[in-house]
């Protein structure tokens, strides 16, 4: 794993923007895997910019790691009603590239049987070639997607629980500003496993702020543990590149 360390999080998003598409430019139709959250934010207002200066995400095909049970793509929902990842991902990048709308796959969070839905996604991604780039963030609790403590490393894509430090992280910096009641939040999600994930060719994990130095260190340095399902990354075999701020940084050993 190679671990960068950037000064701040406009820095670390510029960064991580330009392995994307640098990516998409050597090879236009292949498979990325995109995440939530705040994190990558500020890199896919880089790919937008990198669009318009003429980036073509028309051949990509898009996965994304996760989405909450019980909303999803409707979007004819206000957006104060719909706080799902499939209307994140439109509001902050997809409307504003040239993706092909069948070539978008966003875990549906309204499935009538999300267990088949599950088991259909993972066959998806197998006939797409798999991912040749997946982009993670970390959860406050050590997640990758919504891979709980506790989820099995090698767990393939399912119906999660999410645990209560995530429901608080995720009403924080979600659902409250969108004033929605916290009893309204979902409870469960669909995410890759890290089975899933880590059958990715590439990841990118990216991470910023003094929130994040505790638990970066201890998904890269401590101990491999379904307790911080993101240590995973330690067992990885592929490409792997961790893009960090100098906050996020922090907390790391013995960094060159
Ligand atoms: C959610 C997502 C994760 C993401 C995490 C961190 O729980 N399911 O994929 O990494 O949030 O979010 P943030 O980037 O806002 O800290």
């Amino acid at each position: 794993m190679e671990i960068i360390v950037k000064e701040n999080y406009q820095e670390m998003s510029l960064y991580t923007a330009e392995m994307v598409a640098d990516l998409v430019r050597r090879k236009p139709d292949c498979v990325i895997g995109f995440a939530t959250g705040r994190t990558p934010v500020g890199t896919y207002q880089e790919l937008i910019r990198l669009h318009k200066a003429g980036l073509d995400f028309s051949g990509i095909r898009a996965f994304n790691l996760d989405e909450y049970l019980g909303i999803g793509r409707d979007m004819s929902k206000p957006y104060d009603q719909d706080q799902s990842y499939a209307r994140f991902m439109y509001e902050e990048l997809f409307r504003h590239i040239n993706v092909k709308e069948e070539n978008i796959h966003i875990p549906d969070g309204l499935a009538k049987d999300p267990d088949a839905f599950c088991a259909a996604y993972e066959q998806e991604i197998s006939k797409a070639g798999g991912i040749d780039l997946q982009i993670l963030g970390i959860g406050g609790d050590g997640h990758w997607g919504f891979n709980e403590p506790g989820a099995s490393l090698s767990s393939r894509t399912r119906v999660e629980n999410l645990t209560a430090q995530t429901l608080d992280d995720n009403y924080e910096a979600f659902y409250r500003k969108a004033g929605i009641p916290r009893e309204q939040m979902p409870t469960q999600a669909i995410t890759m496993g890290i089975g899933t994930i880590l059958e990715a060719r590439n990841l990118i994990m990216i991470a910023n702020g003094s929130k994040k130095a505790g638990i970066i260190a201890k998904a890269l340095q401590g101990p491999v543990t379904s307790a911080v399902t993101a240590s995973a990354i330690q067992l990885y075999t592929g490409k792997a590149v961790v893009v960090l701020d100098r906050e996020a940084a922090s907390a790391l050993r013995n960094l060159k």
